[in-house]
Formats: C-alpha cells, structure tokens, sequence
C-alpha cells in the first residue's frame, strides 16, 4: 500500500470498526470491516477484536494505525472510563493491541480524533484559530484544536452545570435517560454551549456523534457567538481522524530523530 495511506480503527460501545484512509483525501480507499464489540468488553477480548479489524487490512510493517478509545489516553494508557467498565483504567492498550497485532500502533481519545478528523478534511478544513468539536452520543466528547495543534485529552462533557455533569442532560443519551422532549434538550445545549463559550471562547464549533444527521432540528435554535455547524464526516470520523493522527505523529517522531541526529554529528565534527 502506498505510503499516502494510513489505517483507522474506531472502538465503540457496540462495534469496532476498521479502514484505510487516503491522506490526502481523507477518503477510505476500502470499505469499512466492523465486528461486534465483544461483551463483556474486557480489555483482552477488545484488543483480540482490534487486533481482527487491523489483521484484515494487513498493513505493512511502516504503515501508521491509529486507534480510538472513549476516555482520556496518555502515553498509551487509558486513564479514565466515563462510560465503560472501569476495570479499563491503568490498561496500557497501546501495548496489548501490540501484543495481539504484532503491529505498534498510535491510541487517542475517541473525540479527539473525530476533531482531528474534522480539522483536516471536514467542517474545519485546515481552519486557524480555536476550534472545539463536542460529539452528542452516550457521553459528550470534546476535542479542542487551537492553530492546528490538537490539544489532547480535553474532557469539557464533565464540566459541571448546576452541580451536575453537562453530559448527565446534554449527551445525545440523556435525551432518552431524563425523557427529554426535543425542546426540552436544546434547553440543556444552549446552556452546555453558553457555558463552554464563556469559558473558551472559541472562533468555530462543530457538533459530531449520531445527532449531527439531525442537526438542522436543534442547530438553528441555539443562540451563541460562534458559529455551531454539523461535522461532516459523520461516523467515519473516529477512523480518518485515528489514521490521520496516527500518522502526524509518526512525522513528529521521525522528524525529531532526524533532527537530533543532525546535532549529534554536528558536535562530533
Ligand atoms: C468520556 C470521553 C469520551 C466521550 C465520548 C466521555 O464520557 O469521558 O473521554 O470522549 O465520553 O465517548
């Protein structure tokens, strides 16, 4: 496979699922190939599922894999679980998914990568400024992207709003939970939005997960400073976002060793 090409794998609540991206495009150049997440969700049996949906494209040793999971990852190690099992907390899953894939790959938070995704090829094109990019579905997700440079691992859908965490009334599931009727929920986002406009400011906001097919029902009613408009990759931008990032920090990586390389034959000469 060409070396424009880098592989996305999205873990979900429901299905895990896999495709090669053009970077160039951010289109998948084959279908997606998706599997049952296992239940239980342990870490091992979702590892051996990544491991699956990686094996079925059967990437090149070079090619870069990015991984998304639904809660805040550093270096590699999920560090929070909102909204699964909590035995994940302290699973390096970067190293399992090695283990089962023979393959390194690159784990990042699931908004963060739909934001990245979406700053690179969707409703954020390429954009300077501050973007925050919050996806409506079991929890709320947030991706904050400031001058190109994501910030990872922001957390705004815990932000409390009267005590109570903003994704507890103004996730997509909350509509469902509280028995919300649509008015009744645009209640709970205008004051979720307000709140993060005043703390963030930020020039663009762009609403993903399964509700922005929806968009046009709530985003006309909300009254804020910046701009609020649908994402664009709908449900691909989990998987172009990871292979994306995946392969930005691969650059960095290899850019960096270039760099200290050249310092170091420089002090030798
Ligand atoms: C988690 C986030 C995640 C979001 C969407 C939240 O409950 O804390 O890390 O991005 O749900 O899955």
């Amino acid at each position: 496979m060409s070396k424009h090409i880098a592989l996305g794998v999205d873990i979900g609540g429901s299905g895990i699922k896999g495709a090669p991206v053009d970077l160039r495009t951010g289109e998948l150049t084959e279908d997606r190939y998706r599997i049952p997440t296992p239940q239980p969700s342990t870490p091992d049996a979702v590892a051996r599922t990544v491991a699956e949906v990686i094996a079925r494209f059967e990437p090149s040793r070079k090619m870069s894999v990015g991984v998304t999971f639904p809660g805040v990852i550093q270096d590699g190690i999920v560090k929070t679980a909102a909204n699964v099992d909590d035995q994940w907390i302290g699973t390096n899953l970067r190293q399992i998914i090695r283990d089962y894939a023979g393959h390194d790959v690159v784990v990042l938070n699931d908004a963060d990568a739909a934001g990245y995704g979406e700053f690179k090829y969707g409703a954020a094109h390429e954009r300077d400024g501050s973007i925050l990019l919050t996806t409506l579905g079991t929890g709320i997700g947030t991706a904050l992207i400031v001058d190109g440079t994501l910030v990872l691992n922001t957390e705004f859908g815990h932000s409390e709003i009267d005590g109570v965490e903003a994704e507890e009334y103004a996730a997509e599931s909350s509509r469902e939970r509280h028995n919300l009727s649509m008015d009744e929920w645009i209640v709970h986002l205008q004051r979720y939005y307000s709140e993060m406009e005043k703390l963030l400011w930020p020039d663009l906001i762009i609403v993903g997960g399964g509700v922005s097919k929806h968009s046009k029902e709530f985003l006309p009613k909300l009254r804020l400073r910046a701009p609020i408009v649908p994402a664009e990759l709908l449900n691909q931008a989990g998987i172009v976002g990871a292979a994306a990032h995946a392969h930005h920090v691969h650059q960095r990586n290899a850019d960096a060793a270039k760099a200290a390389e050249k310092k170091a034959k420089k002090h030798r000469h």
